[in-house]
């Protein structure tokens, strides 16, 4: 079975990885629209797609009609607008905003985690925030072998985590803090070249920012733990490709470093690169453009024997975003085709 497959948002950062995972996964797309906005400013877009120029449309109702599975890569406003269009036009829409992850009634799916929660009658599902899901893929293996007490989190996250504009504007910045003072934001907030900024989104009335939260909610509901006691602190690096997360767990009882490492070794997605001897340990410039999950500087809290440590590092726009849409596609393609097989038989 092939797909008429659209992507809304198709020319910003994590549509075109999704473009590229399409072909690299080789998932069977019969038809491909590409839409983004209708700025006059872009002129002619085109992208490729299996070696072949596909045309960039802007996005109306229209544009969805005898569309199957639409990829959403766009801002929460724009998922918002185009969503029930999208569906009433018959199509299953995977939404990488965050604009619909924390209704009930919508899976919010990492497939290694909770795929059960898709069915063939699913058609909004939401993919989860790209720093939510390489903590998850860690968390997973300890919560379900070994029962989590507490988690605290801080994130390094790269500018390409922003979106295309904040990428642009710290490269910018690197290249004027070169020659003199990395210019500061017009709105008055710190630059990112050169520093780190302890501020992604906007603050919640508990002091916490909403990028903070969505790790909270999203945590909590992934792994299906409502009570999940877990913090977060979330900080914007600048580096281009690739978030990073120091953890610190704490279990119902004590494993050892190398316990721990065998639970992650036999979870799919993840790899451990971890030998303080050799020097290994992951870093986003040796994750970029892979869709593993890596974890190293596995070790004991010291204040804790039933804590650990460790560090997880991924491709925000890979398996935080555009990969794990395309894996939630590629479950929903199975699924569906399962369905209409018992259908007719
Ligand atoms: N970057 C990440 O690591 C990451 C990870 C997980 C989830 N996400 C989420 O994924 C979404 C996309 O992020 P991104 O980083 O790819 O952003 P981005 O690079 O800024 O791209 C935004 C895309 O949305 C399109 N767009 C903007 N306004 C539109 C409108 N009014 N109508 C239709 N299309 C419109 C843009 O098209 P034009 O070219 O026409 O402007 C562009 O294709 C966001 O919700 C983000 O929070 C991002």
């Amino acid at each position: 079975v092939s797909h008429s497959v659209a992507i809304l948002g198709a020319t910003g950062l994590v549509g075109r990885t999704a473009l590229t995972l399409l072909e690299e996964r080789r998932f069977p797309v019969r038809s491909l629209k590409l839409l983004a906005s209708d700025r006059g400013d872009r002129g002619e877009r085109t992208l490729a797609f299996r070696g072949s120029p596909v045309q960039v449309e802007p996005v109306s109702a229209e544009a969805f009609e005898h569309i199957d599975l639409a990829l959403f890569t766009c801002a929460n406003e724009v998922s918002q607008t185009w969503a029930e269009p999208a569906r009433a036009a018959g199509a299953r829409v995977v939404d990488n905003s965050s604009a619909y992850r924390y209704f009930d009634d919508v899976p919010l799916v990492v497939p290694e985690i909770n795929a059960d929660r898709l069915s063939a009658r699913s058609t909004l599902v939401a993919n989860p925030n790209c720093s939510t899901i390489a903590i998850v893929m860690a968390l997973a293996p300890l919560a379900r072998e070994v029962g989590i007490e507490r988690v605290h989190v801080a994130t390094y996250q790269s500018a390409s985590g922003g979106g295309s504009e904040t990428l642009d504007v710290m490269e910018q910045g690197v290249r004027a803090g070169l020659e003199g003072d990395p210019p500061r934001r017009a709105d008055g907030t710190p630059a990112l070249a050169f520093n780190v900024v302890p501020r992604i989104d906007r603050f919640e009335d508990n002091g916490y920012t909403r990028e903070e939260m969505k790790i909270v909610w999203e945590s909590r509901k992934i792994l299906g733990i409502p009570d999940l006691a877990i913090s977060a602190t979330a900080v914007r690096v600048p580096v281009r490709v690739g978030h990073a997360a120091a953890i610190s767990v704490l279990l119902h009882s004590g494993i050892s470093p190398d316990e721990a490492r065998r639970l992650w070794t036999s979870m799919p997605g993840i790899e451990l690169v971890d030998d303080p001897n050799a020097d290994r340990y992951p870093t986003p410039l040796d994750v970029a453009g892979r869709d593993t999950v890596l974890i190293g500087r596995v070790r004991r809290d010291l204040t804790n024997s039933r804590g650990l440590l460790f560090w997880v590092v991924s491709d925000n726009l890979r398996k935080g975003a555009a990969t794990n849409a395309v894996q939630i596609a590629e479950r929903l393609a199975e699924l569906s085709a399962a369905a209409s097989a018992a259908g007719h038989s």
